[in-house]
């Protein structure tokens, strides 16, 4: 499957999270929370932007929270360190659901913040289990995007609270763009910011609310560019010479994109 093939050969992994935190610290030993955040947040805009999120899907102590592809749990961890929430992490790839788990173990979290491997289309949970759903640049990767929202209001009770980002395509993004986005990112059935509206009303979310943060990632996503470049001697060791040479161009491609205005950002929410 692309999707899991693209996260196996992807630089940002669990081991490259603790030598960034070893390098940081001068030892993996002990570690809390606070000291994996610089490091474990895959989407953009850091800790900013899981607050954001958090304030949109109104998390509390009391919240009981799933975050759709949860990736290796910073923003689950995060939310669960300082909101007080517990958090369940939903997460298809084996090796980052695994990573999710040894993560939390090591930083004490295991008592808030848990995860399932499982398929964000077909939610492993029953009706009405949660407070809030969130979710960070993954659903980019979900071809049946109305499923997904779908399968979230079900596992929201009455009143629950859906807040995501993901990627939003703008009117320039042509067809090879896009076509080139799925065979090199995994990136699938983009939709316009008006189309996701449409679509969270469609499966029936009530008060929903879309956000262009377009212009903000522009700046956020040359910087993650340069994060990226930065990593080349861990990349090259991990994944070798060739995987680093193709991870740079297509990021380089998508980050073009976005510094044209033809693919962006959005955070969107809704009640259930
Ligand atoms: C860019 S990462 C974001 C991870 C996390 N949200 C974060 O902000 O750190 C996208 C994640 O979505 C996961 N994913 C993609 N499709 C999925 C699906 N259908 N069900 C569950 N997880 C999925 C990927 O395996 C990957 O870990």
């Amino acid at each position: 499957m692309r999707i899991i093939d693209f996260y196996d050969r992807h630089p940002i992994s669990e081991g490259q999270v603790l030598d960034a935190v070893r390098r940081a610290r001068g030892s993996a030993d002990a570690l809390t929370a606070d000291d994996l955040y610089p490091f474990d947040q895959d989407h953009y805009g850091g800790l900013g932007a899981v607050d954001a999120l958090a304030r949109r899907a109104g998390i509390t102590a009391a919240s009981r929270v799933l975050d759709i592809c949860a990736g290796l749990g910073g923003p689950a961890r995060f939310l669960a360190s300082r909101r007080g929430c517990r958090v369940v992490g939903v997460e298809l790839n084996p090796g980052r659901a695994a990573g999710m788990e040894r993560l939390t173990r090591r930083v004490g979290l295991r008592h808030a913040v848990s995860v399932v491997r499982g398929d964000a289309t077909a939610l492993p949970f029953g009706a009405g289990r949660f407070d809030a759903c969130v979710s960070q640049e993954a659903l980019l990767h979900v071809a049946d995007k109305a499923a997904v929202l779908t399968e979230a209001r079900r596992v929201l009770v009455a009143g629950g609270r859906l807040a995501f980002s993901d990627w939003i395509a703008h009117p320039g993004l042509g067809d090879v763009e896009r076509a080139r986005l799925e065979d090199w990112m995994a990136a699938v059935t983009l939709q316009s910011l008006d189309g996701y509206r449409a679509l969270l009303g469609r499966v029936g979310f009530r008060g929903v609310e879309a956000e262009d943060l377009t212009d903000e990632w522009r700046a956020i996503l040359r910087e993650r560019l340069t994060m990226y470049r930065a990593l080349r001697e861990d990349t090259v060791r991990r994944l070798g010479e060739a995987r680093y040479r193709e991870y740079d161009a297509l990021y380089a491609f998508f980050v073009g994109l976005v510094e044209a205005g033809k693919l962006g950002g959005g955070r969107f929410s809704g009640t259930r």
